[in-house]
Parts: C-alpha cells; structure tokens; sequence
C-alpha cells in the first residue's frame, strides 16, 4: 500500500493551542492568569471541541471562530477571569497566530521532497487557518487547506472526511491522516483513511469504536510512515 497525500488536522497537531494561553501569562500584569492558564487552557479545548460535537449532532452549525469565543468565555467564567476584557481580547488576538510545533516545517518540507501531497483539513474557518499558516511560514509546503466551512458540519462529521477525497482524487487507503485529536485519528479510521495519532502527552487511547493505525509521540517519523505505512 502506498501513500500519496498527507493530512494533517490543524489546532493541536500542527499549532500548539496551549500557546495563546501560555504566552499571555508571561506578559506583565498578568499574575492572576499567570497562576491558572494551563487550567484555562484545557477549560477552553475542552469546551470549543465539546460545542463543536454538539452544534453537529444537532444540525446548528456555527463557524470554529464563533465556538473559539464560546469555549473561551466558558473557561474564563470557570477560573473567575470574566471580567476582564482586555485579557479576552488579548487571547483572541494570539489564537491568530498560534505557534506551530517546531519539527512542522521540516517535517512538511520532507514530505514534499519525496513528492507527496500534503494538506491541512480543520474544523478552523478558513481565516482562522489562513491566519495560523502565514505566521507559521508553511504555507509553500502545503498544497492545500480545507476547511469545513465548505460543507457546514463539523469533524468527525463523514462529509468533512470526503473533502479529501474530492480534493485530491484516489481512495481513502492512499491517505495517512494524521491528528492529535484522539476522537479525529479514530473517526478518520472508522473513514477508511490510514491514520497516525499524535498523542503527546501520553494520553490513554479513546474508548471509541475505531483506533488509530499508529502512534506517534511527534510528528518527526510521519515522514517514514507515510513511505513504509
Ligand atoms: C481541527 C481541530 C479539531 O483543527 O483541532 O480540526
């Protein structure tokens, strides 16, 4: 079997969604954030993907940007930080231009050198994910972001997963989609795609009823698994 294109979910793979949070703390006068960013920034994942589910399974779509905002007032409330709007704002403003983890780039340049295609297919609305590559630079490396914008549903939605497809041509079989998101890694195995976890920070596997075909701790080796998977 042999792969030809590459996939990557974008917020947490690629981009360290942390980064808003942590690098907000650093700034001065900040001591109250200081204190429980990494709390805030688990509230404020948690509750984005959770509305994300949510708005799907219901059939009441809103753009990633709008369950950002949502997710994010949600955290600030639980830790007592709701008060203060220059710190909401000021959190906004860095999820623009999140960092991306710092193998990305050459990872991204190998793939291209051995000829493969690769792609970005987020939840993001495409601003959000145009905003989030040009400050990463990798936008050369890449042939394409999808977004779901385009069908109005959000991951692990099957029509998200189709994009792929109609992008890029080929079967499910000739994709390695690679996320960090356990729940994507296995909606996108349940797909049909060959699909690589990247899980961090060792957490358990997600008790769902497709797993992932690899696991990976970085994205460093995706280079190698994409020509041996
Ligand atoms: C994305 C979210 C799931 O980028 O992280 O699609």
């Amino acid at each position: 079997m042999s792969i030809r294109t590459c996939v990557f979910d974008a917020y947490g793979t690629l981009f360290d969604v942390a980064a808003a949070a942590r690098q907000a703390a650093g700034e001065p006068g900040r001591e109250a954030l200081a204190a429980r960013w990494p709390e805030l920034a688990q509230h404020w994942r948690l509750k984005q993907l959770q509305y994300t589910w949510l708005r799907a399974v219901v059939d009441a779509h809103a753009d990633f940007w709008q369950v950002t905002q949502d997710g994010l007032d949600w955290a600030l409330e639980a830790v007592g930080l709701d008060g203060d709007a220059e710190l909401r704002q000021r959190l906004l403003d860095l999820y623009w231009e999140l960092r991306c983890y710092e193998e990305v780039p050459e990872m991204l340049r190998t793939l291209k050198a051995a000829g493969l295609q690769t792609a970005i297919l987020s939840n993001g609305s495409p601003q959000m994910l145009d905003g989030a590559v040009q400050s990463a630079g990798i936008g050369t490396v890449l042939d394409d972001v999808l977004s779901v914008e385009s069908v109005g549903v959000f991951k692990p939605h099957r029509r998200v997963y189709d994009l792929v497809q109609e992008r890029f041509g080929g079967g499910p079989e000739d994709v390695l989609f690679v996320s960090s998101n356990g729940w994507d890694a296995a909606g996108a195995a349940g797909y049909g795609f060959r699909t690589a976890w990247v899980n961090r920070a060792g957490e358990p596997m997600d008790r769902l009823p497709w797993k992932p075909h690899h696991v990976l701790r970085d994205l460093t080796t995706v280079p190698a698994l994409a020509e041996n998977a």
